[in-house]
């Protein structure tokens, strides 16, 4: 255990002195505050001496730790389930998950005496609430083994990782009972304070109404009012500490929010919809087997038959965007010449027809859905249809297009840098030997980038530009920034 002292040698001395003669318990930290970062400070020599030296670390580190320890630090699990897995079989889950503090302990850090005490995620374990206010190096010596050795975590982690969990266990919990009822409601909290809060931490990603992202990557839906109802405790955990992984997501424990004020933002969370036909639509127009995350089709749709020019098998036949266009016109649009080209009709005259009529097609003889996609996909679809947009006003024939480039930069480096690189490289959809970027990909075909940037991408947790309550102007303005961006 090291500890980093701005001291001079002599006070090392005498600090390390008394501390080898006084093995008295350091006073507890209150379980509820939140000491952000604890900063590496001397010790002064008139300070009660302490049994081991005064943990330094980040506690929120500690918390995003707590949440996934492996995304957190990017790094693989490890290839075995974690050793005390073995111990119980009512969670069937196995490798990461079997290594995530939270999976073990839960979200509201009570173990099987709280929400993991029933479900899938039940193991039967103990909590982890009752060394809230302990000393941090009681608790870091039982995440290196010390109370079991198959809980040593020193293998998978280094000493600066453990130690930044001990101090948010011991020092930064929060005991959320007081304001979360066993029905998983807020019991109390003030929904027009929680808005402020929202408005002023979390709007720029998650939208005006929390669902600018989907979250879930198995057909789901899950925004973040999903999560604020169905798990409130994880919510709070993440609202206090961040998400692994997203660098940018503040942690509310550093803005310095009270205790009563999480009980405000969750009361508003709880507000907000769970649902967005018409973005889920969009997803599912795109690519619904990616979006749905169903197996892949083995049989081509039967109407592909009916078409020779198209010579793509398999997924693609069912992909609606590909009979239909990403411009919505079919035949009569870009689609009506090139290896896409089916000679399918566009869909952009159907906008108008009765959600019934539109049913109606999609559960047709050769052209039914319903097999695959249950009643809140099909309306999410219907709900799609019929805001379709003629993108004629916004691309033109030769894919240049009536955006404001200043204006889309401006929204581009606000909204998509963070996942995509200022230059848009950081994700490359093509491969190694051929790299497709948003420069890319938005040059080549305009009229797909721009429903990837209104609905966002299927299976993925990017932003719905039509979520974020842009208009259709907005969306162009990127898509123009976009096209400005590096091919390659
Ligand atoms: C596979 C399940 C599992 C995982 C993963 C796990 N624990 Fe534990 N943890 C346990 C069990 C079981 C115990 C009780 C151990 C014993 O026999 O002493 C325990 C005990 C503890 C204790 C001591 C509790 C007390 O009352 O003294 C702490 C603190 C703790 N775990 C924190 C963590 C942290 C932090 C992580 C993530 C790095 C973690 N655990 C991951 C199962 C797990
Ligand atoms: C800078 C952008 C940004 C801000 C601001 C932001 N978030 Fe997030 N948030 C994200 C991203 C990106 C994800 C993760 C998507 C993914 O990869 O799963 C996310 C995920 C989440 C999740 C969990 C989703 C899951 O997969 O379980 C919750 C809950 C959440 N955010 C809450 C909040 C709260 C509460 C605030 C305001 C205090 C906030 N976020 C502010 C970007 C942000
Ligand atoms: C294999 C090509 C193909 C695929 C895939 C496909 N369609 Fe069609 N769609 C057609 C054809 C051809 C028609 C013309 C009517 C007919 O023959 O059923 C049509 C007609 C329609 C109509 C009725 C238009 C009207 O106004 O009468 C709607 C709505 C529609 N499709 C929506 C979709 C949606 C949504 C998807 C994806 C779930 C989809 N289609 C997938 C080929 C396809
Ligand atoms: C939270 C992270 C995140 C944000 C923010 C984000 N994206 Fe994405 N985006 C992704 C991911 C992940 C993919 C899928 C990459 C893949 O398929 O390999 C993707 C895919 C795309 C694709 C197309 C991929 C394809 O199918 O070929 C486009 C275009 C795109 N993003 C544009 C944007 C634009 C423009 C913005 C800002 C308005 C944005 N994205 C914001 C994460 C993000």
């Amino acid at each position: 255990m090291k500890k980093f002292l701005v001291v001079t040698g002599l006070l090392l001395v005498l600090v390390a002195a008394l501390a080898a003669c006084a093995p008295a318990a350091a006073p507890a930290p209150a379980a509820t505050a939140a000491p952000a970062v604890v900063a590496p400070t001397a010790v002064p020599a008139t300070e009660a001496p302490t049994a081991l030296p005064e943990l330094s670390g980040d506690a929120i580190r500690g918390g995003v730790l707590y949440d996934h320890w492996m995304e957190a630090l990017g790094v693989d699990a490890p290839a075995d389930n974690q050793a005390l897995w073995s111990t119980q079989t009512s969670n069937k889950r196995s490798g990461a998950d079997s290594w995530r503090c939270k999976e073990c302990h839960g979200w509201d850090y009570k173990g099987v005496e709280g929400a993991y005490g029933g479900g899938s995620h039940k193991t039967g374990f103990v909590g982890v609430k009752q060394v809230a206010g302990t000393d941090a190096n009681s608790v870091l010596a039982a995440l290196k083994g010390a109370t079991n050795p198959d809980h040593d975590f020193s293998v998978v982690m280094d000493d600066q990782a453990l130690t930044d969990i001990a101090l948010f266990l011991s020092g930064s919990q929060l005991d959320s009972t007081a304001f979360i009822g066993a029905d998983k409601k807020a019991s109390s909290g003030d929904a027009a304070k929680g808005q402020t809060i929202y408005e002023e931490n979390c709007i720029d990603c998650h939208g005006p109404e929390g669902l600018s992202m989907n979250f879930a990557d198995d057909g789901g839906p899950e925004y973040f009012g999903t999560i604020a109802s169905d798990n409130p405790w994880e919510f709070v955990h993440k609202a206090r500490f961040g998400q692994p992984a997203v660098e940018k997501m503040p942690s509310l424990v550093d803005v310095g929010l009270s205790d009563a004020e999480y009980a405000d933002l969750l009361a508003y969370a709880q507000t907000l919809p769970t649902s967005s036909p018409v973005t889920e639509g969009g997803h599912l127009y795109d690519n619904w087997i990616k979006a749905t995350g169903v197996a892949d089709m083995t049989e081509n749709q039967p109407l592909w038959a009916s078409q020779t020019t198209n010579t793509r098998t398999g997924n693609d036949t069912w992909r609606c965007k590909e009979c239909h266009g990403w411009d919505y016109l079919g035949v009569d649009g870009r689609y009506g010449s090139g290896s896409h080209k089916t000679g399918f009709p566009g869909l952009l005259s159907s906008a108008g027809k009765t959600s019934e009529e539109l049913l109606a097609a999609l559960k047709g003889k050769d052209h039914d859905f319903s097999a695959n996609l249950g009643e809140p996909q099909l309306n999410g679809l219907v709900a799609f249809i019929q805001q379709m947009q003629d993108l004629k006003p916004y691309i033109n024939d030769d894919k240049t297009t009536t955006g404001d480039v200043e204006k889309g930069k401006t929204a581009y480096t606000a909204n998509c840098a963070s996942c995509h690189g200022e230059d848009g490289k950081s994700l490359n959809f093509g491969s190694d030997t051929e790299p497709e970027y948003i420069g890319t990909l938005t040059a080549d075909n305009p009229w797909e980038g721009f429903n990837k940037i209104a609905y966002g991408q299927p299976g993925e947790p990017m932003i719905a530009g039509i979520n974020m309550g842009w208009s259709w102007q907005d969306i162009t303005d990127i898509l123009a920034y976009a096209q400005t961006l590096p091919i390659k």
